[in-house]
């Protein structure tokens, strides 16, 4: 066996390299924090897995992919904790990715000589995002395909090559089954290619400039002496990566492992939702929950106001990203750039109060609303009774609330009458506004009438 090794160690050099890269010193008392990139990856690698393991099965075909699915999850041998697996490790990617930037931002190791350490993982960070966006479309049922069209609605705002980039996403100019491909040879052939190769140049980059010490408050960065200091402590209290600093890599990334598959047994993969119907208006569209906050700020951003969040958010994101290695000296402690901790705290909660804005989506139609209760009526005038059951049956009701029943969407109608005249409620009506529909085409006249006089009574 020992000459077996030898001999592949001297035609291909693997082992004394490996042996080289895994005992490489690394900076003493790390701790912790630093075991979020390696988990990370190897949350990649089982995505790597699941997810070919779920090729085997999946039909990538607009027809076919939503009933490949079903057979999956509800037949297939172990193909529904598969599912779970996937969708799990997804999520789990998400979040870590998330820790390690944040990590590496707060500790200012993205700081000389690791600029493109930083670069290289900030496209990373969008690729991992670009997966999780692509693999939602592949469920192929109404959430993920209204979800689809939403983003491309939003990129057909942005100035000039709007029109290019929702071809580009859609692969035509509607969607359907070209678009369905499109998302799946990005989803499983390309990003992936990118990230292999992105990760690639990152670990390359780790071993070249060693892993970044524990930052000192007082010990700023400083071009001209850092590699020498760097060089200094690793010589006097460097401990070798493996077993030293990499068994917390290991516990860390079993933990990530066991919680996925707890999840995915015991949570399960997300329901599939009804199969795609252009002609069913009553989607409720939600994106996955690592994009809920997104849909959040499109949908509570005026309309005015609407492209430019859509078209600017994503740059000044991707320019702080870009830009972030031009601030390559200085103190790297937090403690010393509070600034950093303000930055980070201040996105956490931006993003956690759009998140629960986003579960709660007081702003999407409530078709579950209930036609209203003759107690809540009230009058029993034939006209009222007409109107109120109209109310319903036309949809008001999905974005009007009358005593507390009914959608959030628009103004809560119960004391109507109070601030509205009759002429301008059937003008309202029949116009519509900015977020309602005009019902011109849609009651006749008798109707409108009808419904004027039940809301006549909302006082
Ligand atoms: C898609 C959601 C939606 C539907 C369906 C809808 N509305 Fe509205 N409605 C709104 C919104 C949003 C506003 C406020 C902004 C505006 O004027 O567009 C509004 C405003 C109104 C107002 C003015 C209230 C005020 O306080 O200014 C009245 C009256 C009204 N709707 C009645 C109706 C009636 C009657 C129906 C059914 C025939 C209906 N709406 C259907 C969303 C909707």
């Amino acid at each position: 066996m020992r000459r077996l090794m030898a001999w592949l160690d001297d035609r291909t050099g693997l082992i004394s390299w490996s042996k080289w890269a895994l005992e490489h010193p690394v900076p003493p008392r790390t701790g912790w924090w630093y075991v979020f990139g390696s988990a990370t990856f190897l949350a990649f690698l089982l995505q790597v897995v699941t997810g070919i393991a779920l090729a085997t099965a999946y039909v990538p075909s607009a027809g076919q992919a939503y009933e490949s699915l079903r057979f999956i999850s509800e037949r297939a041998l172990m193909g529904h904790f598969l599912r779970g697996l996937h969708y799990f490790g997804a999520s789990a990617m998400v979040i870590l990715i998330g820790a390690h930037v944040t990590r590496t931002y707060l500790m200012g190791a993205y700081k000389f000589p690791r600029e493109l350490n930083w670069l290289s993982g900030a496209l990373l960070l969008l690729l991992t995002l670009a997966l999780a966006f692509t693999g939602q479309l592949l469920r192929w049922d109404q959430t993920a395909v209204w979800s689809v069209i939403v983003a491309a609605a939003q990129a057909g705002r942005v100035p000039v090559i709007g029109p290019e980039l929702v071809k580009l996403v859609l692969a035509g100019d509607t969607l359907g089954g070209q678009t369905l491909s499109r998302f799946f040879a990005f989803h499983v052939f390309f990003i992936p290619a990118l990230v292999f190769l992105l990760v690639a140049l990152h670990l390359a980059l780790v071993l070249r400039h060693g892993i970044s010490e524990r930052p000192t408050p007082g010990e700023p960065v400083d071009k001209a002496t850092y590699r020498r200091r760097y060089a200094e402590l690793m010589a006097r209290e460097g401990v070798p990566f493996w077993p030293d600093a990499a068994w917390r890599d290991v516990v860390a990334g079993a933990v990530v492992v066991a919680v996925v598959a707890l999840l995915a047994l015991i949570v399960g993969p997300p329901a599939l939702g009804n199969p795609p119907d252009p002609s069913i208006l009553h989607a409720y569209p939600r994106p996955d929950w690592y994009f809920l906050w997104y849909f959040a700020v499109l949908a509570l951003t005026p309309n005015h106001l609407e492209t430019i969040v859509i078209v600017f958010g994503p740059l000044i994101f991707g320019a702080i990203l870009l830009f972030m290695p031009l601030f390559n000296t200085g103190e790297r402690s937090v403690k010393r750039r509070p600034w950093a901790g303000l930055v980070v705290f201040f996105i956490v909660f931006v993003i956690a109060a759009f998140w629960m804005a986003g579960n709660k989506a007081p702003w999407s139609p409530d078709f579950e609303a209930q036609p209203l209760a003759a107690s809540v009526v009230g009058d029993t005038t034939a006209a009222v009774v007409r109107g109120a059951r109209l109310f319903h049956d036309k949809g008001c009701e999905y974005c009007h609330q009358i005593g507390s029943q009914g959608g959030k969407r628009g103004p809560d109608l119960s004391d109507v009458a109070t601030r509205m005249t009759p002429d301008a409620m059937a003008l309202k009506i029949t116009n519509g506004g900015p977020d309602m529909p005009p019902f011109v085409s849609n009651l006749s006249p008798d109707e409108l009438q009808a419904i004027v006089a039940f809301l006549t009574t909302r006082k």
